[in-house]
């Protein structure tokens, strides 16, 4: 059975940044709702579309993304999840689904969050993530991955960023709260270099 890996932390930590390496060294998934979301923008559900909820900086309804993730986690062996919970209601729903063995949280100043989200920029194609100023492409606009366009993705501009961040603290913080109390919780100094912080997990995820 692959690894099951929980990666916590706020709207520009360096979730998704983390998981693509961690999915590609551990050979699992990477099950992220911000990424299904955005490939459904436009699906109609009984609750409106997600984007009518993203582009405020809003959650999408629970029942929206559970569904999603019980689907991911369904077909998955071993998984890195990035964007799941973000409430307790979704904690809850996670507990009932799977069990976990490593939950992981990136720890990051709120002041480098803003920077780091009104600069991303990200991969049209591939998805991969650069940014202007800390993770720079060899050339400009263009992924060094694939070559494709380098985008900046509707909800960084800076009122929208401000919005998640007020979402992420009163709806996610007692997310990692719940889960430090349960004594699984491991913080990691998120505002190291991006090898730095991988070392990191990566060394929590093989003692698990
Ligand atoms: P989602 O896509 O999950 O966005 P998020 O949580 O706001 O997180 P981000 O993807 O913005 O940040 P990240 O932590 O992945 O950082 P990244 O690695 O890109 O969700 C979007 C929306 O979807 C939500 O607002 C909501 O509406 C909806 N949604 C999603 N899940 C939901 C759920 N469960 N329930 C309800 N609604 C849901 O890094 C950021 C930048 O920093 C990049 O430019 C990167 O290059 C740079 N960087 C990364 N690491 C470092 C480093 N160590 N040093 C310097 N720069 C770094
Ligand atoms: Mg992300
Ligand atoms: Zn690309």
């Amino acid at each position: 059975m692959g690894k099951r890996i929980l990666l916590l932390g706020a709207p520009g930590a360096g979730k998704g940044t983390q998981s693509k390496r961690l999915a590609e060294t551990y050979g699992v998934e990477h099950v992220t709702t911000g990424d299904a979301l955005r490939a459904n923008k436009d699906m109609e559900t009984e609750y409106g579309t997600p984007r009518s909820f993203m582009e405020k900086g809003e959650l999408v309804p629970d029942a929206v993304v559970n569904e999603i993730v019980e689907a991911a986690l369904e077909d998955a062996d071993g998984y890195v999840l990035d964007g799941y919970p973000r409430n307790l209601s979704q904690a809850e729903y996670l507990t009932e689904i799977t069990d976990l063995d490593a939950v992981v949280y990136l720890n990051v100043a709120e002041s480098e969050l803003v920077e780091r989200l009104t600069g991303r920029r990200v991969c049209d194609d591939c998805g991969t993530n650069f940014h202007v100023k800390f993770n720079q492409p060899e050339e400009e606009g263009v992924c060094d991955d694939c070559g494709g366009e380098l985008v900046q993705r509707d909800d960084d501009t800076e009122e929208t960023v401000r919005e998640r961040l007020s979402v992420f603290e009163e709806n996610t913080e007692p997310v990692i709260e719940h889960y430090r109390d349960e004594g699984v919780l491991v913080e990691i100094d998120g505002e190291q270099t991006p090898d730095e912080v991988f070392e990191d997990i990566r060394s929590v995820v093989d003692d698990a």
